[in-house]
């Protein structure tokens, strides 16, 4: 899609349908010649509540009217919701250039929430889909009209959103389409475009050579060669400590020999979508040039069941020389994790912040309307909930206690995977990873409920590409 800001009103354009809200409480700022809006209001057919929606039709264009609700209430999260929906209708009536006639008085973090609604909602995944998908694409042009220039907020939100769509892209890929060398190339391609990110890979071999043998224990039951991807990228003028982004990127996690129940395996090819939200938010970060010093660590493997498989009960060394018994092989991302946070320690992050589809307890917990965050330091949990909350990303905080980590105490090596019961199976994953972070300001975001069956306007059942405005925000407000 392409996004432009204008500050022509929407019949200076060459829009086929204009989108127009309307305030509770307020006129119609700019109606159509004819009144047409205003008629659909007094018709009661269009209402200023908000989400309700009406069309019309003048000047040889359609016109959508959408209710904004009130005022004070109005967000960047309202814009995306009124902003997706909007898209919705028009895409349904054959909607080629789309023109969203910007409300009186709102600020930059709205303008960018009527792209982001915008360019969300027309996502699709149609790649493996055979046949004339040609009608009812949507909008192939977004124009933002606007009294005031709005191109800076125009074209952050666009970048923003189309990254969020390449996790989706991403995620939605089956895992037959996307070994970790898959996600490797992605990342490569990133580097290829030439603003300033170097990725640098270790194969399966190097991973083990180098001592990750927690990282390795999960690579080894599948044929495919795990990946460990590290991005880097460091915008003009960047200073502070470093920012280490670490992704959880299980390519599929079938539990390995811990197998998991047929019902829902499938969906595991979402296991990647932490390590895709790194991936593509590196990559917006380096297209908006931000002045930030970023470092993404990406774990990328299956967990398959393989002949060389990790056994329940088998005891391996991380690379920080932890001694893990590995009772459950289904609690693979910890283990995955621990190896790549140690390894962002040893190249110098300041700030670790990790994104991982991690527990199965985080969607009991929280369901898809908050991720899971944890933390050892406060003042670091304050800035990425701050963060989530400006983008439409919601973190709720989970505690860390050593009552908790005692949990994982192992009983033949230093710690162990998982808990001798299923209790808090967030927060123990949590503590496990506290253990490699150590003092080092790290977060832990638990993505499982969030990254995949949304249920907002813009996100549709499949992969929602969450993290990615979150860590984008999490980045330029780290380093402001
Ligand atoms: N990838 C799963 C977590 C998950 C569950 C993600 C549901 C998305 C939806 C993870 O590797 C896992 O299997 N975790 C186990 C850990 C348990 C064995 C302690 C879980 O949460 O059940
Ligand atoms: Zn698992
Ligand atoms: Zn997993």
């Amino acid at each position: 899609m392409l996004v432009e800001a204008t500050t022509d009103g929407p019949l200076g354009t060459e829009a086929d349908t204009i989108a127009v809200g309307v305030f509770e409480g307020d006129g119609i700022a700019h109606d159509a010649p004819g009144g047409e809006l205003q008629s659909l209001l007094d018709a009661g057919e269009a209402g200023r509540a908000f989400r309700r929606l009406a069309v019309t039709h003048a000047e040889g264009r359609r016109w959508i009217l959408v209710g904004l609700g009130a005022r004070e209430d109005f967000d960047a999260e309202r814009a995306r919701v009124v902003a997706a929906i909007a898209h919705g209708r028009a895409r349904e009536l054959g909607v080629q250039t789309l023109c969203w006639e910007v409300p009186h008085h709102v600020s930059d973090q709205v303008v960018g929430g009527l792209v982001e609604g915008t360019m969300l909602q027309a996502y699709r995944f149609e790649r493996y889909r055979s046949g004339d998908r040609e009608n009812h694409r949507g909008a192939q042009r977004l124009l933002i009209s606007s009294h005031h220039d709005v191109a800076d907020a125009v074209e952050a939100a666009a970048v923003v959103a189309a990254a969020q769509n390449g996790a989706r892209d991403l995620a939605n890929t089956p895992a037959n389409d996307l070994p970790p060398a898959a996600v490797a190339a992605r990342a490569s391609e990133i580097a290829g475009e030439g603003h300033g990110v170097i990725v640098t890979t270790l194969d399966e071999r190097e991973i083990r050579e180098a001592g990750m043998g927690a990282f390795s224990a999960v690579a080894q039951g599948s044929g495919h060669g795990a990946r460990l991807i590290a991005l880097r990228y460091r915008g003009p003028g960047a200073e502070g400590p470093l920012l280490a982004l670490v992704g959880k990127a299980i390519t599929f996690d079938s539990g390995g020999l811990s197998l998991k129940q047929a019902a829902k395996m499938h969906e595991m090819k979402f296991d990647m979508c932490g390590g895709a939200a790194v991936i593509e938010a590196i990559g917006a970060l380096a297209r908006l040039g931000a002045p930030v010093e970023v470092l993404g660590i990406v774990g990328a493997t299956e967990n398959l069941p393989g002949p060389d498989a990790v056994k329940p009960g088998d005891i391996v060394r991380s690379l920080d020389g932890t001694t893990i018994e590995v009772n459950n092989t289904d609690a693979e991302g910890r283990l995955v994790l621990a190896d790549c946070i140690t390894y962002a320690i040893r190249e110098g992050a300041g700030w670790i912040v990790d994104i991982a589809t991690l527990t199965g307890g985080v969607v009991v917990a929280l369901g898809s309307a908050f991720s899971g965050l944890m933390s050892n330091d406060d003042a670091l949990a304050e800035r990425v909930q701050a963060s989530g909350l400006a983008v439409g990303e919601r973190l709720w905080r989970l505690p860390l206690d050593r009552d908790y980590a005692d949990m994982i105490k192992g009983r033949y090596a230093d710690i162990a995977n998982v808990t001798e019961r299923r209790e808090a199976t967030a927060i123990t994953a949590g503590e496990f990873l506290h253990h490699f972070a150590g003092e080092v300001p790290w977060a832990h975001v638990d993505i499982a409920g969030t990254a995949y069956g949304g249920r907002r306007p813009y996100s549709d059942k499949r992969a929602t590409g969450v993290g990615v405005r979150l860590l984008v925000a999490l980045a330029q407000d780290l380093a402001g």
